[in-house]
């Protein structure tokens, strides 16, 4: 059903954007921007980020979180989260610090980052010890790490039989709702693989939710600015063709069997932020230049999909519609 899972010359360029992004999280959280107290253990780079970059993954990561907060509500924690292409993100260990729990969390992403996340994890007690209760026991491989209610595994997002297998390993259960969480991933993904991984999620899941996070309008010259620097990172964005709009984002979901989907540029994500935590977060550093943060928004988005009715009245409270924001 699925191509093979091999090696293409881009994975590594790939891969590393893991690093990149690990280090601008955590810039702004050192800054404090928001708290995370685990993602100092994945990352040593101490290296300040422009304030730009800071806000914009401030925005990226409240929206991926008010997401995942309605979605636990909703299911008051009988669900599944499941993280594709999670890097080094740390929401579990974040989520194990609220009262919402839930039945199971998830973690995929190449061997390679997955071999070390698992190294980090397994040298850390303060990680480790969120991860097994009193007899709970933890397995781990080199890539691969299995507690009571976590599971962190190595795949290739590209060959969906290798996902199937990977899941069931995790004691996945297809009746529960699930969310699946994808900041920044997709867009690497060639669009018939992408297709592929959709279509099946689709066909397997009863109750899904599935929060996109990534470039959109890409069809202007601020976008070939950023498709150019990647390249020159050996770097493609395979998925670029569901980035063209809004549109292009949400439909991709109707045509894989989705039962629908809707998506906000990071200037309505922004904005539908409280004014005091966004006052609080434009009090830590001055902008250099507001006409690249709101560029930057204009050029990502957030998507949100469903299968079945659980989540079709999503909805993110966009304060004032603007086409500029009000920056200091
Ligand atoms: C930009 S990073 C984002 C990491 C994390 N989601 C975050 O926001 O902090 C993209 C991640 O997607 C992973 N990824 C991309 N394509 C993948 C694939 N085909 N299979 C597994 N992981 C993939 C990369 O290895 C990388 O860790």
């Amino acid at each position: 059903m699925e191509p093979p899972s091999t090696f293409h010359p881009c994975d590594e360029a790939v891969i590393a954007t893991n690093d990149d992004a690990s280090d601008c999280k955590r810039s702004a959280v050192r800054l404090g921007y928001w708290k995370d107290d685990y993602i100092g253990f994945f990352v040593r780079n101490q290296e300040r980020k422009a304030p730009e970059i800071n806000r914009g993954y401030f925005a990226r990561v409240k929206g991926v979180e008010m997401c995942v907060e309605k979605f636990l509500k909703k299911t008051n924690g009988n669900c599944q989260i499941i993280n594709l292409g999670c890097g080094f993100d740390t929401m579990y260990w974040r989520l194990r610090d609220t009262a919402h729990q839930v039945k199971n969390f998830i973690e995929l992403d190449f061997p390679t980052v997955t071999a070390k996340k698992c190294y980090t994890i397994k040298r850390n007690k303060v990680l480790l010890s969120k991860i097994h209760d009193e007899d709970g026991e933890v397995k781990l491989s080199p890539t691969d790490l299995h507690g009571p209610s976590y599971h962190l595994m190595g795949v290739d997002l590209r060959n969906v039989d290798e996902v199937d297998h990977k899941l069931q390993q995790a004691e996945i259960d297809y009746t529960l709702p699930t969310i699946f969480l994808a900041e920044c991933v997709l867009v690497y993904i060639e669009a018939q693989n992408c297709r592929n991984l959709l279509k099946w999620i689709a066909s397997k899941f009863q109750t899904a939710v599935l929060v996109n996070y990534e470039q959109v309008n890409m069809n202007d010259r601020f976008s070939d600015v950023m498709v150019s620097n990647l390249r020159a990172r050996g770097c493609s964005l395979a998925g670029v063709e569901s980035c063209l709009s809004l549109d292009t984002q949400t439909s991709r979901f109707i045509d894989c069997g989705w039962t629908g989907s809707r998506a906000w540029d990071m200037v309505q994500v922004y904005q539908s932020i409280t004014p005091s935590e966004r006052h609080r977060i434009e009090r830590i550093e001055m902008l250099d230049e507001g006409e690249l943060l709101l560029q930057l928004f204009q050029h990502y988005c957030l998507v949100v999909a469903w299968i079945g009715e659980l989540f079709q009245d999503i909805e993110i409270t966009v304060e004032k519609q603007m086409s500029t924001l009000n920056i200091d």
